[in-house]
C-alpha cells in the first residue's frame, strides 16, 4: 500500500521540487475540494476552517480522487467509502470499522505544504518551505490587484516565462496594443543583480494606446526575475508616475503544458472593470500562444551558443543564466 503513495511523476527537477509553485487562485477553492495537476502529480486542494491544504489525490484505501469528495467537519472524506482525513492528512474515521477497533496507523493521505498568498495558493513539495518571493505591491495600500489567469499552452515553462521578459517582440507579436511597427528600435540597458534582486533598467517603450485613451506615450519598462517559474513586468508613466505591474508566475503541470496566472497591480486608476482588464491579457496571450507553442527545441537552451541573441535580449540572456545557475532541469537543455 505504501508504494502507491510514493511521490510519483515530479517531473525530476530538484530546484522546482523546493521553491513554491503556483497551484491556483484562492478564489478557486470554495468550499469543495478541487484537483489540480502540477509536476505531473495529481493533487487535491481543499480549504477548512484553519486554511487551504494540498493532498496527493489519491485515497490509500483504494485509490479514489479524494478531489471528488467532500469537507465535513474540517476533514476531507473519501468520495468512495466515506473514510476522513484531517489537514494533517491522518485518517481519523472510517465508518466501516466495528465498534473498538483502531483505525491502523498507515491510513494517510500524502501531505504537501501549502500555503496561499497574494491571492494564489503555492504547493512546495520538498517541504522546505521556502521563503516565498516578496510582492511589494501588496504592502502597499495605494495598489488595487488583480488576478488573471488560468492560461494554458503546450509550451515548457522556461519558454513561457522568457516570452514574458521578451521586450523586443512586443511590437511585433502585439503590434497596435503594445507596440507598432515604426517603433521596433529597443535601446540598449542593463541587467543588474543586488542582493538576489535581477532586474532590468527602466526601458523606454513607445506604446501606440498607453492608456487607453488613443494616445501614444513613451512608457518606462522595468523587467525582473523572482524565481524560475516567476517574473515580473512593471510599466511607469513618466508624465505622472503612475504604476502598472504584472507579477506573471507559471504552474508546470506535465513535461508539456504549462498554466499562467499573474497578480496584475495599479496604483492609479486604469478606468477598466477587473473584467475588462483580465480580458484585455487574454487577448495578449492569445497572440503569444502561436509563438510559444511551436518553438524548437521545446526546451529553454541555457548553453548561450546555441541561439543568437542581441543587445535587446539581456533580459533572456540573465534569466538563462539565472536557470542554469539554480541548475533548473525542467524545460532547459
Ligand atoms: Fe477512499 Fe475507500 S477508496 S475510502
Ligand atoms: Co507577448
Amino acid at each position: 500500500m505504501a508504494t502507491n503513495l510514493k511521490r510519483s511523476n515530479l517531473l525530476d527537477d530538484q530546484v522546482l521540487q523546493e521553491d513554491w509553485l503556483v497551484a491556483c487562485r484562492s478564489a478557486d477553492v470554495k468550499e469543495e475540494p478541487i484537483q489540480i495537476k502540477l509536476m505531473g502529480e495529481r493533487l487535491v486542494i481543499f480549504r477548512n476552517s484553519k486554511g487551504v491544504h494540498a493532498f496527493k489525490d489519491l485515497c490509500c484505501h483504494r485509490g479514489a480522487a479524494l478531489s471528488l469528495g467532500e469537507v465535513k467537519n474540517d476533514c476531507l472524506v473519501c468520495p468512495y467509502h466515506g473514510w476522513e482525513y484531517d489537514d494533517s492528512g491522518a485518517c481519523v474515521r472510517i465508518p466501516q470499522l466495528p465498534e473498538g477497533r483502531k483505525i491502523p496507523k498507515q491510513a494517510k493521505a500524502f501531505k504537501y505544504s501549502c500555503t496561499e498568498k497574494y491571492g494564489l495558493i503555492w504547493v512546495n513539495f520538498a517541504g522546505n518551505e521556502p521563503e516565498m518571493f516578496r510582492h511589494t505591491e501588496s504592502e502597499d495600500d495605494s495598489f488595487h490587484h488583480v488576478i488573471w489567469g488560468p492560461q494554458e499552452a503546450k509550451a515548457k515553462p522556461p519558454r513561457v516565462a522568457e516570452n514574458f521578459l521578451d521586450v523586443g517582440h512586443l511590437a511585433v507579436v502585439h503590434e497596435g496594443t503594445l507596440g507598432s511597427e515604426e517603433h521596433r528600435e529597443i535601446k540598449d540597458y542593463k541587467v543588474h543583480e543586488e542582493d538576489g534582486r535581477i532586474y532590468s533598467d527602466e526601458i523606454p517603450v513607445y506604446q501606440p494606446d498607453a492608456d487607453g485613451t488613443g494616445k501614444a506615450k513613451i512608457m518606462y519598462y522595468t523587467y525582473e526575475i523572482l524565481r524560475p517559474c516567476t517574473v515580473k513586468f512593471s510599466k511607469r508613466d513618466p508624465e505622472d508616475d503612475s504604476i502598472m505591474s504584472i507579477t506573471f508566475t507559471i504552474r508546470p503541470v506535465d513535461e508539456e503544458t504549462s498554466v499562467a496566472y499573474a497578480i496584475e497591480s495599479f496604483n492609479y486608476d486604469t478606468g477598466l472593470t477587473d473584467e475588462q482588464i483580465v480580458f484585455f491579457q487574454d487577448e495578449i496571450f492569445e497572440e503569444d500562444k502561436p509563438i510559444i507553442e511551436n518553438q524548437k527545441p521545446e526546451e529553454l537552451p541555457l548553453d548561450l551558443q546555441v541561439e543568437l541573441s542581441l543587445v535587446c535580449d539581456r533580459m533572456s540572456i540573465a534569466y538563462r543564466q539565472y536557470l542554469k545557475k539554480l541548475g533548473v532541469k525542467l524545460g532547459t537543455e
